[in-house]
């Protein structure tokens, strides 16, 4: 019964009588409601990339470290490294503002499938009824908004054939507000990363702040801190094996109907095509972050989030291959083809969706390999990525008919990025990642596909990719700060157009633009065809199993139970880790396992204070076996009362294809127990005067 992202407004007819059953002492208007305050209420979307809950009436957010890792990074530098030795507010004019985060609520939700589907005709090509949905979905969004300061938003479900609305309320103003150092808050680092057993005290705060009426507004001293509807209860009662557990969030994206043909073409292309750039790219980065510490801080984040799926595409392909999903996929569709054979009717309506999936990857190979090296090596080269976003400059000064005002307001935020991108870039390590990274792509897309630029690169340069990069680096003034702003300060498309890193970019985006995509496109219609017939037959197929939405960056509830499991024959990890643990794993010699001293002491003295638990252990994290993804990160786990336990903040190894297929026995969601957050808030940052903002829910005597 744990599998399963659910949405919140389908909680009542769906799911409320089994979460009963198994803990949950709450109702599902008390999950969900529009008229009165519920737990949805102190749930947000923090940036779109993660989740975060409010956990006190003064906005307090509570999120992952690795969700708030970006903004530590960027409040950090060798003289002041908030890595290193974490960063904590005295007091609410010590928060820390954040430029582009922001904190969205969800006000309500709305089925408008009937209404999306009333535009959708007989007989439409598939770009047809793509433009029918998009005028419609227009409409409806703006209706929904009226003149109000709320962003509506209408998503698709099952693969078109499903459509929700979603309003949303939401909150530029962002503050930082504490964060252990990386030796807690990254504890473990990539040799850990998306595996259990862990000792990472993976959290961040922020707080909300809204104008002096309650609404958004963008930063500004007079802001004061969002009185929210909700705020979750923090329990100190902690978790029991089999104990239930819900977890709620913005999960970013699944794809668990994907078919065999789907699940081959990762295997085979998509994934060791990813590792095997991003390995190159990893090792160029850490030899230099290695060797110099302004560096190490200014690729802190980037090197990170590359780390992060890096991993996570080989222990996709492992989990794919030993759990069998490529065969169990093939059963389904066999099982599908002979339902929809035994009827005419049927055959009408169903006949060609797996075909049409099947031809749509086999066409794609070659396109998806040039797509892949594009996102992966080109735009993974920042001198090309940057030098990218100048390309609506281009259009605007090549166009008679742009006015003044357009121009001058391109300027005003290239010149933002101007600033953001080379405070934390070196053009020596990027020369080197320019150099290695395109010439993989030279070597491993075949001669059609490539760029023109590098039929320059074989006549100029021998195809020495060498001196084609050292070059494009001594000449190109996107390799300089001073060199951009003084070109922004009076911008000739000449001078751009001539740039040789502009002029690499725009070779390699073009290519992509004017002839891959192209022939992408249709093939990537037909395969989205496919795939609605497939999900709409299945779901006719399987009349009595209950169907939820792949993940979409839209708000989820997850429920199921804490509890061990067997990761290999013979072994059992349990359910939960403790300090001990993090002194096992201690190794001051590597960055990834060093303990901070404070903790030291702390950990001498055993002052756990009230956060041990019966005992007398501190416990650190746990796991439960909630059906989590990417963007979860940051999600309250929340106990039968909707008192918060706990906060969620990755997946385990031996279920890496999760995306593609939950593994209800080996699956688990791994989270920070709340106990040790408070911890370390409170014994190893003092920074006791944030747990008195929240509300604490003491253990109940009787359950001890
Ligand atoms: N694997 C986690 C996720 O994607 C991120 C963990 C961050 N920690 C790290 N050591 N990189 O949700």
């Amino acid at each position: 019964a744990n599998e399963g992202m659910w949405l919140p407004l389908l909680v009542k007819r769906l799911n409320e009588a089994d979460m009963q059953k198994m803990g949950l002492q709450l109702t599902a208007e008390e999950i969900y409601s529009v008229n009165q305050s519920s737990l949805k209420d102190a749930i947000v979307s923090l940036g779109g990339f993660c989740t975060a809950e409010v956990i006190s009436s003064q906005g307090l957010l509570l999120t992952n470290h690795h969700c708030a890792y970006g903004a530590i990074q960027t409040h950090s530098s060798v003289e002041q490294d908030y890595l290193s030795d974490g960063f904590w507010a005295k007091t609410k004019a010590d928060e820390l503002p954040n430029k582009g985060l922001y904190a969205r609520f969800l006000v309500r939700m709305e089925d408008v499938s009937q209404q999306v589907l009333a535009a959708v005709k007989e007989g439409m090509s598939e770009e047809e009824r793509a433009a029918a949905i998009a005028a419609v979905t227009k409409t409806l969004s703006e209706q929904a908004k009226g003149n109000s300061h709320y962003d509506v938003v209408v998503r698709d479900f099952f693969h078109g054939n499903e459509f929700y609305l979603f309003v949303y309320e939401t909150f530029t103003d962002v503050r930082l507000v504490g964060a252990p150092p990386e030796s807690i808050g990254k504890y473990g680092g990539d040799t850990d990363n998306w595996m259990w057993p862990r000792h990472t005290g993976d959290f961040a705060l922020f707080r909300v702040y809204s104008a002096p009426d309650g609404k958004p507004a963008p930063y500004a001293a007079e802001n004061v801190p969002l009185k929210p509807k909700h705020h979750l209860p923090v329990s100190l009662q902690g978790v029991q094996e089999g104990d239930f557990a819900m977890v709620f969030g913005y999960p970013g994206s699944t794809d668990r109907y994907l078919t065999s043909y789907g699940v081959k073409q990762a295997l085979e292309q998509t994934n060791p095509t990813r590792v095997k750039i991003r390995d190159l790219r990893l090792k160029l980065l850490k030899e230099d972050m290695d060797k110099n510490k302004d560096v190490r801080i200014k690729y802190a984040s980037k090197y990170a989030s590359v780390a992060n799926y890096w991993k996570y595409f080989i222990g996709q392909s492992k989990g794919l291959e030993n759990l069998d999903v490529l065969s169990k996929k093939e059963t389904l569709e066999q099982e599908f083809t002979t339902w929809v054979n035994a009827s005419e009717d049927r055959k009408k309506q169903w006949a060609e969706a797996l075909p049409l999936v099947q031809q749509s990857y086999e066409q794609s190979y070659e396109a998806n390999l040039s797509y892949l090296y594009l996102a992966e090596a080109a735009l993974g080269t920042e001198i090309i990525r940057f030098a990218n976003t100048f390309r609506s400059l281009e259009t605007a000064l090549m166009s008679t008919e742009t006015d003044q005002a357009r121009i001058a307001s391109l300027i005003a935020s290239l010149q933002e990025r101007t600033s953001s991108h080379f405070k934390d870039y070196n053009a020596p390590t990027d020369r080197k990642v320019m150099e290695h990274l395109l010439r993989l792509y030279y070597q491993d897309v075949p001669k059609k596909d490539h760029p023109e630029i590098f039929q320059q690169v074989e006549k100029k340069y021998k195809g020495n990719f060498v001196k084609w990069a050292a070059d494009v680096f001594a000449k190109s003034m996107f390799a300089s700060e001073a060199a951009t702003l003084a070109f922004l300060q009076k911008p000739e498309l000449k001078k751009l157009q001539a740039d040789p890193a502009f002029a690499a970019a725009s070779s390699i985006i073009n290519k992509y633009n004017k002839e891959i995509y192209p022939r992408m496109q249709p093939i990537q219609a037909q395969r989205e065809k496919g795939n609605r017939l497939f999900v709409q037959g299945l779901r006719q197929m399987q009349p009595d199993r209950k169907f939820y939405p792949n993940a979409n960056s839209t708000m989820r509830l997850t429920y199921g139970t804490v509890g061990s499991y067997a990761p290999r024959d013979g072994v059992i990890y349990s359910y939960y880790t403790t300090m001990e643990g993090v002194m096992q794993k201690k190794d001051n010699s590597d960055p990834e396992f060093a303990v901070p001293p404070k903790l030291d002491e702390l950990y001498a003295r055993k002052d756990w204070g009230p956060y041990a638990n019966s005992q007398g252990e501190l416990p650190v994290a746990f796991i439960t076996n909630n059906d989590i993804t990417g963007g979860n990160s940051g999600s309250p786990v929340l106990d039968g009362k909707g008192h918060l336990i706990g906060v969620a903040f990755d997946g385990n190894w031996e279920a890496m294809s999760g995306d593609i297929a939950f593994e209800p026995q080996l699956q688990r969601c791994i989270n920070v127990d709340i106990r040790y957050v408070l911890f370390i808030i409170d014994k190893f940052a003092g920074a006791g005067h944030l747990v008195e903002e929240m509300t604490l829910v003491y253990p109940d005597k009787d359950q001890q």
